[in-house]
């Protein structure tokens, strides 16, 4: 078989130019916009791409507009080579890798207010973090006007926020989640995970334990919210996970806490493991 091709391209202008050669050529086209040190549930988000459009552009792109002042973006994980090896067999047309300068450059200073869904949970905690996401995938799909973009449900806020960011400003793309990939053991991947000790990693189990716990209590008839929080933190708390900045459950579409699980509903933890900090989550759906 021969050697897919992939283009790549670090410019506004090239960006543009694969934009329209792919129109011209009537082509569908899929947008997965990343941050590098790409893992299996990345890797699911291009294969869905590829399932349904005829052209793939993946971005990679560490921003550090959503980090905040006390966060990791020094030591976040960059791992370029890596990441174009493993998306060397996977069919994708372009992936574009910017610079800081191009994507920011001097005098830049027009930021997108994110939506009411941003506000709780990371909200709380990271404040300027959804200004950030919201600003750089508007930007992103600006300059790769994709007609689909894909993101992974781990980050289940993050995906809300976009869905509504992209409703409320007519953004003329269709916004498709992908279901979260987790190791053998249940561990939800992310970029995250590589910060992990071998103690810490085996701990952190406890988030989807967590979860998993939370969801067969709702499907068992739980209904109340403060219940399965409790019985989340008492699995963290027994792995050591003591730095829980939440782990509660939520209106799944405006993810506005509630008391009782009368709608669809999210159970959510943020949790620091050692001094990594992991999300994940998990759906309750209610009849
Ligand atoms: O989910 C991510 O990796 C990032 O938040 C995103 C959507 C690529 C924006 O930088």
């Amino acid at each position: 078989m021969p050697e897919e091709i992939t283009k790549i391209a670090s410019t506004e202008r090239e960006a543009r130019s694969f934009i329209r050669a792919a129109r011209e050529g009537r082509k569908r086209i899929g947008l997965v916009p990343t941050m590098g040190a790409l893992h299996e549930g990345h890797l699911s988000l291009v294969r869905a791409a590829r399932r349904t459009c005829e052209s793939v552009a993946v971005t990679i792109f560490v921003n550090p507009a959503q980090f905040g002042q006390t966060e990791d973006l020094s030591k976040y994980p960059r791992t370029i080579d890596e990441d174009l090896e493993a998306l060397r067999d996977l069919g994708v047309d372009l992936i574009f890798l910017p610079s800081q300068d191009e994507l920011y450059p001097n005098g830049f200073s027009t930021y997108v207010l994110p939506p009411a869904v941003a506000d709780p949970f990371e909200g709380q905690f990271r404040p300027e973090h959804f200004r950030g996401v919201a600003t750089i995938v508007l930007k992103l799909l600006n300059l790769l006007p994709a007609d689909v973009a894909f993101f992974g449900q781990k980050d289940f806020q993050q995906f809300q926020v976009i869905r509504q960011m992209v409703k409320d400003l007519n953004v003329p793309v269709e916004i498709q989640a992908c279901p979260i990939v987790r190791e053998p053991d249940g561990l939800a991947m992310s970029s995250r995970n590589r910060y992990l000790t071998p103690d810490e990693r085996e701990r952190a189990v406890a988030l989807s334990d967590a979860l998993a716990e939370a969801k067969r209590c709702f499907d068992d008839g739980a209904t109340s919210s403060s219940t399965l929080a409790e019985y989340m933190s008492e699995i963290l708390r027994k792995a050591k996970i003591t730095k829980i900045d939440y782990a509660e459950v939520a209106d799944a579409n405006t993810l506005q806490r509630i008391d009782q699980i009368d709608r669809p509903a999210v159970a959510l933890i943020a949790a620091y493991v050692g001094r990594t900090r992991l999300i994940d989550n998990t759906l309750l759906a209610a009849e």
